[in-house]
């Protein structure tokens, strides 16, 4: 456990003092897209708090697999499952392979996700609308609803979906993800209403650019770069944000310390780039 986190007095009352707040042993976290980028992060922060974990992968199964073995390099549980979330057949066939091997899920993290193309709505695809809506939106209503039912028997449950800060500007020529990521949203602050009374919290973390393939991609096409870490100097506390800043907002969300928290955005985009064009005035 890290010493960091280590709490102690009367609001920790449950625990005894020196408890960590991230402990999330016994739990069995879900992650979505779990094998590379983002949900690699996620994964490993989970783990490292404590949970056994179910790997998701589409494609990389080689990424999958990696990120399965350092699971198992801290000791705890971790299998992979290949499928295609946006297909409600697959994502099905895949939970119930995941319950029958740990039993239920405790924490379901929403992250697989695509990018949009970067065009205007006059010169999007329907197909690429149809794709991008059902990979963020669709997939992770069927997510939610094949782990619901094992969720609500267990003493706490989270759900976390990972949106993006795309949602607070709504730029142009991103109609597909925009739509998408709010919608995301809806889905999170409607569930997070519907099963408080079930003890499970839901909850959305919002990154704004993170190195991962989608973000090296998303820095070459908007910020005309070839390498993202031509962006450190701009980037909020100089440099590009990583994948475990991302997995440590989840973690701590799904930790006792995160007990209290459901129906918020949490934006991890350290406050935003700077516009300035001089950078250190004050
Ligand atoms: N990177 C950023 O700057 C950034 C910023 C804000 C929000 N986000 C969000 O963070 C999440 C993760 O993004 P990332 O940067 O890690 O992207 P990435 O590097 O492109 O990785 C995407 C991940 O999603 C999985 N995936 C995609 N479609 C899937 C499907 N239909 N079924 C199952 N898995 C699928 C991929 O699995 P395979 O490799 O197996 O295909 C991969 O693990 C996304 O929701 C994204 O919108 C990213």
């Amino acid at each position: 456990m890290p010493a960091q986190y280590v709490v102690s007095g009367p609001a920790y009352a449950a625990g005894a003092e020196g408890d960590t707040i991230m402990g999330l042993d016994g739990r069995v976290a879900f992650v979505s897209g779990g094998g590379r980028g983002i949900g690699r992060g996620i994964v490993a922060c989970l783990a490292r708090d404590g949970a056994d974990v179910a790997i998701n992968y589409r494609r990389d199964e080689t990424a999958a697999r990696e990120t399965a073995a350092a699971v198992r390099a801290l000791g705890r549980r971790a299998e992979v499952y290949q499928a295609d979330v946006s297909d409600w057949a697959a994502a099905r066939a895949m939970s119930d392979a995941v319950l029958r091997d740990f039993g239920a899920v405790d924490i379901l993290v929403n992250n697989a996700g695509i990018a949009s193309r970067g065009l205007s709505v006059a010169y999007t695809d329907p197909a690429e609308m149809g794709r991008v809506v059902h990979t963020h939106v669709f997939a992770a209503f069927y997510l939610a609803k094949l782990f619901l039912p094992t969720m609500r028997e267990r003493a706490r449950g989270d759900i976390v979906m990972i949106s993006s800060s795309a949602t607070r500007s709504l730029a142009a020529n991103g109609a597909p993800y925009n739509m998408a990521k709010a919608a995301l949203e809806a889905l999170a602050k409607t569930l997070a209403k519907e099963e408080r009374d079930h003890g499970i919290r839901v909850n959305v973390v919002a990154p704004g650019l993170v190195e991962t393939e989608m973000g090296r991609r998303l820095a070459r096409a908007v910020r005309g770069v070839r390498d993202i870490h031509e962006l450190d100097p701009v980037s909020p506390f100089g440099f590009v944000c990583q994948p475990e800043d991302i997995g440590n907002a989840v973690a701590f969300l799904c930790s006792d310390g995160g007990r209290y928290i459901t129906n918020q955005v949490l934006y991890v985009d350290g406050g935003g780039f700077d516009t300035r064009r001089t950078r250190g005035q004050v």
